[in-house]
């Protein structure tokens, strides 16, 4: 994906979050930059599903290893961590400083568990690897994503990100708006085969999500990886 707008820093603007239990964090969005500078719906709704019975109310996190992909503002991991999580919060280089910002601005909130910003382009390896032994040496447990499966480039790396973050413990929370503009659903739909091969897929259903946080043209898909997959 070619980015070609850094983040402005100086001209952001706010999204207040509420946890369920009305804890508040505050997402920056920059004003200026790519579609990494807002929180997406998708975000919204996967930060919501965080904190339902699906996991303990929310209580399940609390010393969960976590990477987002394609954060963003963060949002997804920022609301992870402060569910007691410890994540990680990647996308191209030209967002670490907005979510470094967030995860700044969040510090107090996010104290139960950690936050950190990092970069990571899908489909590097070395980046990948990295990142798994500074801060998952035991595993992870969730690799989170939300509104990411749109790119045509990146599809292919995208899906091999995954795989190379996975063990077989690891769930995969992929949260996707269903877009019919240009080629998307393409994307989509080759999305999902690749991961077929690899992972067993379920959808969540509405009636387990946030009962404000969703909509029928939002998904939650889970993957966890085929066992008998040699990788
Ligand atoms: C639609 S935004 C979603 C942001 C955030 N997850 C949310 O839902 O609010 C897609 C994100 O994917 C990131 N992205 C796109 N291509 C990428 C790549 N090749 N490697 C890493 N991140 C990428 C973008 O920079 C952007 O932040």
């Amino acid at each position: 994906m070619a980015v070609t707008n850094a983040v402005d820093l100086s001209k952001l603007y706010t999204r207040n979050f509420e946890l369920n239990d009305e804890t508040e964090l505050v997402f920056h969005q920059s004003e200026i930059g790519d579609v990494g500078c807002v929180v997406w719906d998708a975000a919204l709704v996967l930060c919501k599903y965080l904190e339902t019975r699906d996991f303990d109310e929310g209580n399940a996190w609390h010393g969960k290893t976590v990477i987002d992909l394609g954060s963003g503002t963060g949002a997804v991991g920022l609301v992870a961590a402060a569910l007691g999580a410890l994540t990680v919060v990647t996308d191209l280089p030209e967002f670490v400083p907005l979510m470094d910002h967030n995860v700044n601005y969040n510090k107090s909130v996010i104290a139960a568990g950690s936050c950190s910003a990092q970069p990571l382009v899908w489909g590097d390896s070395s980046q990948t690897q990295n990142l798994k032994e500074k801060f998952f040496p035991q595993g992870l447990d969730f690799v989170t994503i939300a509104d990411c499966v749109y790119y045509e480039e990146s599809i292919t790396s995208l899906v091999e990100t995954i795989v190379e973050l996975c063990s077989d413990k690891t769930t995969v929370l992929c949260c996707y708006e269903e877009r019919d503009i240009g080629n998307k659903s393409e994307m989509q739909r080759k999305f999902f085969e690749m991961i077929g091969k690899r992972f067993d897929v379920s959808e969540v259903p509405l009636a387990a999500q946030d009962p404000h946080f969703r909509s029928p043209d939002i998904h939650i898909m889970k993957f966890t990886p085929k066992l008998c997959v040699v990788r």
